[in-house]
């Protein structure tokens, strides 16, 4: 892969107006750390500036006040093809966000599939364009029942993958498409029998390890040349260079705080 294979793509974000830690609906949540709420707008936008550079295009959702993890677009849908499966959150405490995703994607023209069950869309979705097929996380959020109402309203494959580590709750925190072909993922995330499935699916895969994954460094973008990953994942972003992929560091302190990072932030539209 060369800087020049480079894709534009199309992005949905929220800015992180009203982003705060108010409960714990995962390990990394902790009500009793303070959040700079400033900062944590400086490090977003930051972000989308990147994006922009590359030559992506980022269109944003209104944030609502009492939605604080609203800034995690990622889990708001799935898309592929111009079709949208749309989510269904686990929490109580996030389940007003799939109404406002929903609005917005009908509103721009998409095609939207309502959901029945549980899913956080492209925290638990990856889409694989090569092979065209898409990876699905269980264990934590989505319902696996949820990966096959996806297959029937994407009419793509879903493969089906066993998270076991409550840290990598959502599948985009131990696993990310890097280009057409191409993973990485951090094995130990999964279960024995989802690690050989991967194994065999992505030889050539990039592996992580559990400091690479603690950093978030699977939680990253790539338009199949550039990769914009979290500035404390510095041993992940030597192995991308490696590779031949162009790391792009953005700092998300803050945004780690509710448990995500670049990836968390953005939904990718596939038209
Ligand atoms: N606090 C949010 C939650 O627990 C973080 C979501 C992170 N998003 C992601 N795509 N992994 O739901």
């Amino acid at each position: 892969m060369t800087a020049s294979s480079a894709r534009q793509r199309h992005y949905l974000m929220c800015r992180p107006t009203h982003f705060t830690v108010a409960y714990a609906i995962n390990p990394w949540m902790d009500t009793t750390e303070p959040v700079d709420a400033d900062r944590a707008i400086d490090q977003w936008q930051h972000l989308v500036d990147a994006l922009k550079n590359l030559g992506h295009t980022v269109d944003t959702l209104e944030p609502e006040p009492g939605l604080p993890d609203m800034v995690y677009a990622a889990n708001g849908a799935f898309s592929v093809g111009g079709v949208v499966f749309g989510a269904k959150f686990r929490y109580p405490q996030r389940a007003a966000e799939a109404a406002d995703h929903e609005k917005w994607y009908r509103g721009a023209g998409w095609r939207f599939v309502a959901p029945t069950e549980t899913n956080e869309g492209e925290g638990d979705f990856a889409y694989v364009p090569g092979p065209g097929l898409a990876l699905a996380g269980y264990g934590f959020r989505t319902e696996p029942r949820a990966h096959a109402e996806a297959a029937e309203a994407l009419a793509r494959p879903v493969i089906s993958l066993k998270l076991t580590d409550p840290r990598f709750y959502h599948l985009d925190t131990a696993l990310t498409v890097l280009d057409d072909t191409t993973i990485a993922y951090y094995p130990e995330a999964f279960s024995p029998s989802s690690r050989a499935i991967l194994r065999h699916l992505f030889p050539d895969a990039v592996l992580a390890d559990e400091a690479d994954a603690l950093a978030f460094g699977l939680n990253l973008v790539s338009d199949n040349a550039n990769v914009v990953i979290n500035t404390e994942a510095t041993a992940m972003a030597d192995k991308l260079a490696d590779r031949g992929y162009r790391p792009v560091a953005v700092d998300l302190s803050e945004l780690k705080k509710g448990g995500g990072s670049v990836k968390c932030c953005i939904a990718e539209l596939r038209s």
